[in-house]
């Protein structure tokens, strides 16, 4: 039951606060607490919202930064068997954490990152305040709680693949030789990309045979080849052997990849393909939603990698919808790694939703072309603008 967090700031403060940055990091902290299927609330209030809860609550007329009311504390017995499950109200002074931030040098999000492990542990019965032992108790679960959610990754970083196909589609509008995917793709490299992905369609309307070909010699790092199931196109990504082979479901009247592939209804056809390209020591990647039956099948026929769909979490049109989509994505990334298979995602990610997909422990890479062509587009526009304007405004009639 994913947490509420209600925002009492003064109008003022509220744009302050990534409210739904914190929902997710108390969904991870009920997850590492084993607590999940319990409902939590999280009420952001200023100093005198707070002051007036220690004094009406517990007798205590002054400030403080985090206030826990267990749900079942003074409760009728019956409440205990409710199906409901709720563990209760944690009340955080932004004031408050926000000077604490500044005396302690940290951010205002560690800093409130802190207070609600502080405060659900005292939901789930810690008490420093009981006894020198209860304090050292709850201080070494404070502490394997924050690293645990600040470390799940590790060192390991999440890797960011460029798809190129858009340059082919602005190159294709004129059908003239320019720009080049195969030059767009060293530029991305020599900015750190960590692999590039080009998409060769049956209908051709982007990347062409000679892209795949020049780019299977120009790339330094890894060549992503995303394709239909399709003879033609198998027998050229054989001829290729690119790096990684990602099946996607492809249709001939679609704009982009419109879903994942349903691997339920053609196990057999994918199952083949995944042989053959082992066979030639390509290993191969699922394109598929985030549905754990998808998922169970790509690990039956021996994917290497699946890359979950994250077009419906991109495209979701509120906030409740997104956050929905990103739990189903985040369980369905657990799911596969568990299940043994390596995890990328992309579709539809750009600069506002990439980074909670990237920071999803089992995500490797993501693999990321519309938005970051688009904003290449625009962010290269002033200087195109510039060198044009040189030329035609310094021209001279040059006998
Ligand atoms: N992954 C797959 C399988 C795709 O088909 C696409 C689109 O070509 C992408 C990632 C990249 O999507 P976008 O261009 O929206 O970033």
């Amino acid at each position: 039951m994913p947490t509420t967090i209600t925002n009492l700031l003064p109008a003022s403060g509220k744009g302050f606060f990534d409210t739904r940055r914190y929902t997710r990091v108390a969904d991870r902290l009920l997850k590492e607490l084993g607590a999940f299927e319990y409902g939590l609330s999280v009420v952001l209030v200023d100093d005198q919202r707070i002051q007036a809860l220690n004094r009406q609550y517990r007798n205590r007329d002054s400030t403080t930064n985090v206030l826990s009311f267990p749900f079942n504390e003074g409760a009728q017995a019956a409440l205990a068997g409710l199906p409901v499950q709720e563990l209760g109200d944690i009340f955080i002074s932004l004031e408050t954490a926000a000077r604490e931030a500044q005396t302690l040098g940290c951010s205002v999000r560690q800093r409130v990152s802190w207070l609600l492990v502080h405060g659900l542990l005292h939901l789930l019965g810690y008490d420093h305040e009981r006894s020198s032992e209860d304090h050292r108790i709850m201080a070494e679960k404070e502490q394997e709680l924050l690293s645990r959610i600040n470390d799940r990754r590790g060192n390991i970083m999440t890797r960011l693949a460029i798809n190129v196909d858009h340059i082919a589609t602005i190159r294709q509008a004129r059908g003239i030789s320019e720009p080049d995917p195969v030059a767009a793709a060293a530029i991305c490299e020599l900015a750190g990309a960590a692999g590039i992905v080009v998409h060769l369609r049956e209908d051709r309307r982007h990347i062409q045979d000679r892209d795949v070909f020049l780019l299977r010699e120009t790339i330094k790092t890894k060549m992503n080849l995303e394709m239909g199931a399709n003879e033609e196109i198998i027998k050229i990504a054989l001829e290729v052997g690119p790096d990684l082979v990602t099946l996607v479901p492809e249709k001939r009247q679609e704009l982009t990849t419109e879903g994942g592939l349903d691997l339920l209804a053609q196990k057999e056809k994918i199952g083949k393909v995944i042989d053959t390209m082992q066979s030639s020591a390509i290993p191969v990647s699922l394109f598929l939603d985030p549905e754990p039956k998808q998922i169970a099948a790509a690990a039956e026929l021996g994917a290497t990698f699946v890359e979950l769909h994250t077009g419906r979490y991109a495209d979701a049109a509120t906030d409740q919808e997104q956050d929905e989509e990103f739990l189903l994505l985040e369980s369905a990334a657990d799911y596969a790694l568990s299940l043994g298979l390596r995890v990328n995602a992309g579709h539809g990610l750009n600069y506002q939703n990439a980074a909670d997909i990237a920071a999803l422990e089992a995500v490797e890479e993501l693999s990321i072309g519309h938005a970051i062509i688009a904003r290449a587009a625009l962010s290269g526009l002033e200087k195109a603008v510039r060198d044009m304007r040189e030329i035609v405004e310094t021209a001279v009639f040059d006998l």
